[in-house]
């Protein structure tokens, strides 16, 4: 991911890479053969005064003591997703962030993704209704990266690298006012470490989210659908279109049934064309250097950061309860 946000700060319009540092020698050698300024140690990076922000791209254990060191040294920081491992770590970071009056905030990328973004859009304009759910869904088949992604102590674990991610999305569709968590583990490759999981978000209003990573699915099931009090809404793949099927009549005067083997059902028969739209919504526009952007518009003062310190916590908050709720098989009041 350093290379993803190197990549990004080259061709950025309103940063400037001053140059990267990774305790490998091998990684700063590589950078270097590509014109990449590469600093020889960290503390050689940070005493850099013309370096106003470090972004941090490191293995999830270490965010805390990086991103500490860049704060005290005077720099605003960015920190990888998931931005710690425990709400002690993260209270740590916000209040050296605070103390050193310096931005500090996670990257929450996938905020720019459009198959988010257009669920959020529905849920936003009300056209199906009222929520009831929304279900999120990412499935791969090769298992859990065999770096230290498997193992616990580096922060590991399918929850905390792409559970943050959609449980950030959900929320930021649904709101902030989590309830409760419930959630089940797989370790199918993985015992040390969830290389899976199925986790159920209920929210003070009474909606629900639904949010699964499987990495042993070879068949994968849609990436979102969600159920509102007038239509459903859903996205098959990320690269697809919202498909949306509106009821314009609850009422049908005729109802075709269904003949299954054993019997006929009117009642799970579907709908006909009078009594629902069904429609594509287009893909929305998105660029994911806005993230940058807003950094840079909220150190020029002219903005507030996108990911709060709040959200910061709530995210870090659900994961922490859904490994309770994996442990001890309970429901973990938020
Ligand atoms: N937002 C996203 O879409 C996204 C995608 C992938 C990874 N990530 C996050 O980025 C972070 C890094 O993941 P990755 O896939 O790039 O891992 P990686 O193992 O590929 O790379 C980590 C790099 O950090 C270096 N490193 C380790 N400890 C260091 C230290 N103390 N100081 C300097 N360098 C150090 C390693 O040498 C390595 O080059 C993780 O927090 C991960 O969750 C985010």
């Amino acid at each position: 991911m350093g290379g993803w946000h190197t990549q990004h700060l080259l061709n950025s319009d309103v940063f400037e890479l001053a140059g990267i540092y990774d305790i490998k020698e091998e990684r700063r050698a590589l950078a270097q053969s590509r014109g990449i300024h590469a600093y020889a140690t960290r503390e050689e990076l940070l005493a850099d005064p013309r370096i106003e922000l470090v972004t941090v791209a490191t293995p999830n254990d270490s965010h805390e003591e990086i991103a500490v060191a860049a704060l005290l040294a005077g720099k605003n920081v960015i920190s990888e997703k998931p931005v710690t491992l425990s709400m002690d770590s993260l209270e740590r970071m916000i209040s050296v962030s605070k103390q050193c009056g310096r931005v500090f905030t996670v990257h929450q990328n996938r905020r720019f993704d459009v198959d988010y973004l257009a669920m959020k859009k529905i849920h936003d304009s009300g056209e199906i209704g009222e929520i009831i759910n929304i279900e999120s869904r990412i499935h791969g088949s090769r298992g859990i990266p065999s770096d230290w992604r498997g193992e616990k102590a580096h922060g590991g674990g399918m929850l905390y690298d792409w559970g943050i991610h959609l449980i950030d999305q959900a929320l930021m569709v649904l709101g902030w006012d989590v309830k409760s968590v419930n959630c089940r583990c797989d370790h199918i490759t993985n015992n040390e470490v969830d290389d899976g999981f199925q986790l159920d978000i209920v929210m003070q209003s009474g909606a629900r989210a639904y949010v699964e990573v499987g990495t042993y699915n070879f068949i994968a099931m849609p990436r979102f659908y969600m159920r509102g009090k007038k239509g459903t809404a859903m996205i098959t793949d990320w690269r697809e279109e919202a498909q949306i099927v509106r009821c314009k009549h609850w009422h049908e005067s005729e109802v075709v049934p269904v003949e299954t083997a054993a019997g006929l059902t009117k009642t799970m028969a579907p709908r006909d064309s009078i009594t629902v739209d069904t429609y594509t919504i287009p893909r929305p526009q998105s660029d994911v250097h806005d993230y940058y952007r807003n950094i840079a518009a909220t150190l020029d003062g002219k903005a507030t950061q996108l990911v709060t310190h709040d959200q910061m916590r709530t995210d870090l908050r659900v994961i922490l309860c859904a490994l309770r709720s994996a442990e001890t098989g309970e429901t973990v009041m938020f």
